[in-house]
């Protein structure tokens, strides 16, 4: 479909004909005249019923059961899942509030007693390492799952949107109709001015005059619905995101899983939640598939709204640039920091630190309690003394649990996110040859009439490329051709002597058998190499990223976002490979993951290939080359440092070649993933 008739798509308004206008002048001029003052745009001729007519009021009820304009709808509270029950309640003026609240999952307590208060407007980072119990809450506050204990109360007149940290739509509508899909009030209005349009056109005077009579009201609310500006709003969050022009027909179903994410993102920023300030957003992860360019959009897109939103993120940058608090999940509780994410380092740190010095004085009141407790209790005349002493101790106990949960700088101990705890060691490249791979005059796609990318590159041991280029340009592709997933058009790739390669795919994670244990899946893939090696490895690969004890015998469906990660990319290092290809590697992972993850590779000394959009993750590469995917070309440069020019967005929304380039290469992109979805 093509762009123009997108803008053409918003059923404005059809002009009266001279039909209409002596229908209304029949109707009579007085009541239209009273309407029309409220009304803006062209063709909005007032209407009114003559005196012979029912009257407006049974009329326009009438009416309104066929097509009523949304304002006059009741607003019923809504959600993208069926089984959903928002907490709304009393939340005594916050936009949401949690009192008091236990949560577990199977025997694992992720919260106990933890508070915490949102008030309108404000941007709250939910932080914390993998699995402390993020995506567990904010489900909660979604109302997809109920806490043990304690409360939740979003105040009843905000509109809640959730996204989920692995949402994938499979929808068979186009981006662009997902994208309006939740446009609730717009589309309503849309309607219900058709329908009048359509009794104003019909040959039964009263059903015209009926029809005319209600279409003043349409009018009006097409524009207080701000249907006029859709359009406008629509094209801002999908170039936002990173959606080409030509991508806005393609059938959601055909995208790819983080495609998809990227629907559904640009459904909820358009939907009633994220439509103002009785917006409640709950983001859980949103920037896992986002290059950097439209994470920075996102990031300044939730700064601007005025919905109150609550976003779980690992990134640094987007928690600095978007949040006006931060409420980090550590040691059971929710803790509250007024600033961004660098001012809650810092201040954690100072809390860590004074929390740290006063559970010492409580530990020498708590023993001093003990001590005249044990020594008078049994003492006639000092035994009520003593036991008003055991309710002082039993409430110091109470403080000092807090204190704890407030001094201790990771979670619990053995649990994932203990990024202490984490030493990635990857298997020793074996010996090869020193050209690792070559892609010799490659041509790169799937229509051979429209490649994506041609080009030529080398690939030598000890090099570290990052490969540069934006959305939809064909990194992912190149990534899958030079790896031998996807057949080459033309060109030659030749693999160096003795080469292994490793590939660690964007959406990996995602893709792991569910019904698999962790150290059961880890050790499936490692003895394909290697069948003789022992449980004790994988247990070792697992629990250097935190993936400990019980855990390990865990089944990988029942894991967090990070922790499922976390199993992938064991499994992954235990391979011996000489060449490593990554692509999103750092995606779910949390900043202690990463930086495991980056340690291990700097300490590799095979030769390693990576698509990242993560600027700090491909800085601490410390990259020795740059692979630059731009305008259907590959090439090739010594990398002396990286700048933010290098991750910007080079999209320019309406440059047809340019957009035509990107959509294709997206294109074929998605049909690589799909493809290997359906072969995996
Ligand atoms: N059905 C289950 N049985 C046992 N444990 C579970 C189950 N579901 C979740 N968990 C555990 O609960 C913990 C919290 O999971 P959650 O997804 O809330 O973590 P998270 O903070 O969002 O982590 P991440 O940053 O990795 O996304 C994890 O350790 C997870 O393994
Ligand atoms: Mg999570």
């Amino acid at each position: 479909m093509s762009t123009t008739t997108h803008a053409m798509r918003a059923n404005a308004p059809r002009t009266h004909d001279a039909r209409t206008h002596r229908r209304d002048a029949r109707c009579g001029a007085k009541k239209a005249a009273r309407k029309a003052a409220g009304a803006k745009k062209p063709g909005g001729g007032g209407v009114a019923l003559s005196s012979d007519e029912p009257s407006s009021a049974s009329a326009t009820a009438t009416a309104m059961t066929v097509a009523a304009p949304a304002c006059l709808l009741e607003r019923k509270p809504r959600d993208d899942h069926d089984d959903v029950v928002i907490p709304y309640g009393n939340a005594s003026g916050a936009a949401l509030r949690m009192t008091e609240v236990m949560l577990s999952v199977a025997d694992t307590d992720l919260l106990s007693e933890a508070n915490m208060e949102v008030m309108p407007g404000q941007v709250v980072g939910l932080v914390g390492g993998n699995g402390c119990g993020k995506s567990t809450l904010i489900k909660c506050i979604a109302g997809k799952r109920s806490v043990q204990d304690g409360t939740i109360a979003i105040s009843p007149d905000l509109e809640v949107g959730y996204f989920e940290q692995t949402a994938v739509s499979g929808s068979q509508l186009t981006v662009y109709q997902e994208a309006r899909a939740r446009m609730d009030r717009i589309n309503a209005a849309e309607a219900a001015l058709k329908a009048a349009e359509q009794a104003c056109e019909s040959s039964d005077d009263v059903e015209a005059c009926r029809g005319a009579d209600i279409l003043m009201d349409c009018l009006a609310e097409m524009e207080a619905s701000g249907a006029y500006e859709a359009e406008k709003r629509i094209a801002n969050v999908l170039d936002g995101l990173g959606f080409a022009r030509s991508q806005w027909d393609v059938k959601c179903d055909d995208l790819s899983g983080g495609w998809q994410m990227r629907v559904a993102l640009a459904r909820l920023l358009l939907s009633p939640a994220g439509s103002g300030d009785k917006g409640l957003l709950l983001l859980d992860e949103p920037t896992n598939h986002l290059d950097e360019a439209a994470k920075r959009w996102l990031a300044n897109w939730i700064k601007e709204s005025p919905c109150t939103t609550l976003i779980i993120s690992h990134e640094a940058e987007l928690l600095n640039s978007a949040c006006s608090h931060i409420a980090e999940v550590r040691g059971k509780a929710v803790h509250w920091y007024t600033g961004n994410f660098d001012k809650f380092l810092v201040d954690r740190d100072e809390r860590i630190r004074i929390a740290k010095a006063t559970y010492e004085k409580q530990q020498a009141e708590e023993a001093d309690l003990k001590d005249f407790i044990r020594r008078f209790s049994a003492n006639a005349s000092k035994s009520t003394q003593a036991q008003s002493r055991a309710k002082l101790l039993e409430k110091l106990q109470k403080e000092m649990r807090k204190t704890v949960a407030a001094a201790s700088a990771t979670v619990s101990e053995g649990a994932a996110g203990d990024a202490s705890r984490m030493h990635l060691q990857l298997a020793k490249p074996p010996p090869s040859d020193m050209i690792q791979l070559t892609l010799k005059d490659g041509v790169i796609g799937y229509d051979p009439a429209t490649p994506i990318l041609e080009g030529s590159i080398v690939l030598e041991r000890g090099m570290r490329v990052v490969v540069l280029g934006p959305n939809g340009a064909g990194k992912s592709s190149l990534l899958k051709s030079i790896s031998g997933q996807m057949p080459l058009i033309g060109g030659e790739r030749i693999l160096g002597d003795r080469v292994s390669l490793g590939v660690f795919g964007q959406d990996l994670a995602q893709y792991l058998p569910k019904e698999s244990t962790c150290i059961q899946y880890v050790l499936d893939v490692a003895r394909v190499d290697d069948p003789l090696m022992k449980d004790e490895m994988g247990r070792q690969a697992l629990g250097a990223l935190g993936i400990t004890g019980p855990m390990a015998l865990r089944k990988i469906g029942s894991l967090s976002g990070g922790e499922k990660a976390r199993v992938a990319l064991a499994a992954f290092v235990l391979q011996p490979r000489n060449c490593l290809l990554l692509d999103e590697p750092s995606n779910h992972l949390d900043v202690g993951a990463v930086q495991a993850l980056t340690d291990g590779l700097q300490g590799w000394d095979g030769c390693l290939f990576a698509v990242s959009h993560n600027k700090g993750f491909c800085e601490s590469l410390n990259p020795t080359h740059i692979i630059r995917v731009k305008n259907g070309k590959i090439t090739m440069e010594n990398c002396y440092g990286l700048t933010d020019d290098d991750f910007e967005h080079e999209v320019i929304v309406g440059d047809a070649t340019a957009a035509a380039a990107a959509a294709a290469g997206a294109a074929a992109e998605e049909a690589v993933e799909e493809k290997e979805l359906v072969t995996a």
